[in-house]
């Protein structure tokens, strides 16, 4: 589902050029829950933004279900990730002014055409995370946990095959963290393939199977 090869992200200041990610390859499976660790500026979140087609590679080949995310024309890649992808960000960039459920239904506005199945799948997206009851409040209103929820309906309400999470409990309590990783066990069950960018220990042992890819100084090892 993605497949990452010689990847380099640098960035060049004055006459210094740092790399956040070098000679990246790495392969993840369709369906695959793969948790990404490593400490703070290791890359973790450069690296999600390159796979979720937010940022591009310095050099090297990035593809996600078979499509060149980092070469597409603007207008293919916001259908591509409005459709394949979901991200659940670290402090869930919500527009707070907005409604749970205008929040919500944001991801689908570059392929709605029809209003009713807009209401269908945000409804569905709502019930999933467990937030309907919140649906006509605004996000600035609502507890942490219940923002993450709201985070999470917004990544899965286009259905997309892939969830990309960075740093997803950062600011729960284990009582939220503990529900988030239910939730990411569902998704994991529906077939979607995950990657999560974490340093919480939580995610040391999943109940359900995934791998451990390790990141250092931006070089996988
Ligand atoms: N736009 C940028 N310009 C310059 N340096 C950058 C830029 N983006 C990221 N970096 C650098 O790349 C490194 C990796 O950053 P990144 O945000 O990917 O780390 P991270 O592993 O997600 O860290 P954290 O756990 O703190 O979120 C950092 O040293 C950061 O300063
Ligand atoms: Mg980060």
């Amino acid at each position: 589902m993605i497949t990452i090869e010689a990847l380099q992200r640098y960035f060049d200041g004055g006459d210094e050029r740092f790399y956040a990610l070098k000679d990246i390859d790495l392969h993840i499976g369709r369906g695959e829950c793969v948790v990404l660790k490593g400490v703070s500026g290791s890359g973790k979140t450069t690296l999600l933004g390159i796979i979720g087609g937010l940022d591009k590679p310095s050099s090297g080949k990035v593809m996600v279900d078979g499509e060149p995310i980092s070469k597409l024309p603007d207008l293919h890649l916001s259908n591509f990730r409005a459709q394949k992808i979901g991200i659940i960000f670290q402090h869930y960039n919500l527009m707070d002014h907005l409604t749970s459920r205008e929040n919500i239904l944001v991801p689908l506005i570059p392929v709605a055409n029809d209003m009713h199945r807009v209401e269908e799948m945000t409804d569905a997206a709502m019930k999933l995370a467990s937030i309907s009851h919140k649906a006509d409040m605004q996000t600035s209103r609502l507890s942490g946990g219940e923002k993450q929820r709201v985070a999470i309906a917004r990544a899965v309400v286009s259905d997309p095959d892939i969830i990309l999470c960075d740093e997803p409990t950062a600011n729960l309590d284990r009582e939220n963290s503990l529900k988030f990783i239910e939730s990411i066990q569902m998704l994991h069950q529906l077939g979607k393939t995950v990657v999560i960018a974490t340093h919480d220990p939580l995610f040391d042992d999943l109940p359900f199977k995934s791998r451990v890819v390790h990141l250092e100084d931006g070089r996988l090892v």
